[in-house]
């Protein structure tokens, strides 16, 4: 089978390691890729989002399946694409479509889904520019803190936590008024704050059944003890010592099965992941949010944990046939490190030569932001560059294996925290 995967990261280097490892597997192709990701496969430079050209590119190389990492493609509709064009609407497609998409496109349709299909969420209230009046008294009355949400995708940065109700008012301001994040601001969803600890619960569906697989936990911020600005993920944990055999009982039957089921009842075929952002409060879980995709650096922890083959699974759900499967995962811990540029997530320099990736041999290299230069060695070319994953016994192990990992790799600016896992160890 060829198989195309779509992205760039260091979710989309896990995918292509263990694509390239499925016994269906014969030719993979990632577009565009990364350093790592060569080592998998074909990187191909086209640019996803032109869906003509990506489209020219599957027939050619006869494409048999697509797998979608990243969010962007699939709310632009990459899949009705591929659906609705003769020529190619025979390739099988893991990533749903644009109405299912909406999950992670938009804060609001995905707040009301839960509202009506009685899924736990915090309470909230969307606001546009004709009741934005209205949207600062509701925020001058909110108990604190207040979360604020641009609507639409904002490059992860469309949240914010809100300590005072000033600071709330004028942030509602200028996200309606003076389009703080574009037009993914037009409309913000204002809602209250849960108090509690967060972990990712991943769903993989095939339109009718689903498999839930191992549960995770990001480090977000960029500082150690979970302070400073918030980032793409700066590590991750998997399993989530917290989400046991009862705690997840509740997550499937109060989460999982009504998103399913109002997923059918509002008509649409979703094929792919759904991954559920949750903050446990007390013992009770709660939604923040739902993706239409992988996490990331979450990936890098939960794929080396699952032993089904990955083209197998990736097949079954765009054929329907998730029932058919076993899931089977590894009883270890996988902790996973990101290694970042300095200044991330500000400004930061690319194009730092990197040494080191021989010295590593217990632990899974998954390339993030890299490139191949001109004199065909490995630089840096992102904020998160590399996403180091090691398996052991125990959290504990696994991330002390991370981290001799992470001391052998070296490029000017290089950043990594040294306490993913810290909660647990
Ligand atoms: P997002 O960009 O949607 O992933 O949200 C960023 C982060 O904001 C989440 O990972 C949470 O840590 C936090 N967050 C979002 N909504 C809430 C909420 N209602 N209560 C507490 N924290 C939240
Ligand atoms: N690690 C969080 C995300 O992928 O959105």
């Amino acid at each position: 089978m060829n198989i195309l995967l779509i992205g760039s990261g260091g979710r989309e280097h896990a995918f292509s390691y263990y694509l390239n490892k499925s016994k269906l597997c014969s030719h993979l192709y990632i577009m565009p890729g990364n350093a790592g990701t060569a080592e998998c496969g074909a990187n191909v430079s086209i640019n996803p989002l032109h869906f003509d050209k990506v489209a020219e590119f599957c027939i050619e190389k006869n494409i048999e399946l697509i797998l979608v990492g990243p969010e962007e493609p699939l709310v632009k509709g990459m899949r009705n694409y591929f659906e609705s064009n003769e020529e190619i609407k025979h390739i099988k497609f893991v990533g749903p479509d644009q109405a299912g998409a909406a999950m992670e496109g938009s804060k609001d349709w995905s707040k009301a889904f839960m509202s009506k299909y009685n899924v736990p969420t915090a309470t909230y209230k969307t606001f546009t520019a004709e009741n934005l009046q209205e949207g600062l008294a509701y925020v001058k009355q909110h108990s604190l803190p207040i979360v604020l949400k641009a609507d639409g995708l904002a490059a992860g940065k469309g949240v914010l936590i809100c300590q005072t109700h000033a600071e709330a008012e004028a942030e509602l301001e200028q996200m309606i008024s003076q389009s703080k994040f574009g037009d993914a601001s037009k409309k913000v969803v204002v809602e209250a704050f849960l108090d509690g600890i967060e972990l990712s619960v991943f769903v993989l569906c095939d339109g009718n059944s689903y498999k839930i697989l191992p549960s995770a936990k990001d480090y977000k911020r960029i500082g150690e003890g979970d302070t400073g600005l918030n980032t793409g993920g700066m590590g991750a944990i998997s399993p989530v010592p917290f989400a046991d055999e009862q705690f997840m009982e509740k997550v499937e039957s109060r989460i999982i099965k009504p998103t399913i089921e109002g997923l059918k009842q509002e008509g649409i075929k979703y094929v792919g992941f759904i991954f559920i952002g949750l903050m446990k409060v007390g013992d009770e879980p709660w939604v923040i949010e739902y993706n239409s995709r992988m996490g990331d650096p979450e990936t890098e922890a939960v794929l080396p944990r699952i032993k089904t083959d990955i083209g197998e699974l990736m097949l079954a759900s765009a054929e329907g046939r998730l029932h058919e499967m076993q899931l089977e995962i590894s009883n270890q811990t996988a902790a996973t490190v990101m290694l970042v540029s300095a200044g991330y997530p500000g400004d930061y320099a690319k194009g730092k030569v990197m040494t080191g990736f021989d010295d590593v041999n217990k632990s899974l290299v998954f390339h993030a932001g890299t490139k191949i230069n001109a004199n065909n060695e490995v630089e840096t070319n992102g904020g998160r560059v590399l996403a180091i994953t090691s398996l052991a016994d125990n959290i504990k192990e696994a991330v002390a294996l991370s981290m001799k990992a992470a001391a052998k790799i070296n490029y000017d600016g290089k950043y990594f925290r040294k306490d993913i896992g810290y909660e647990f160890i």
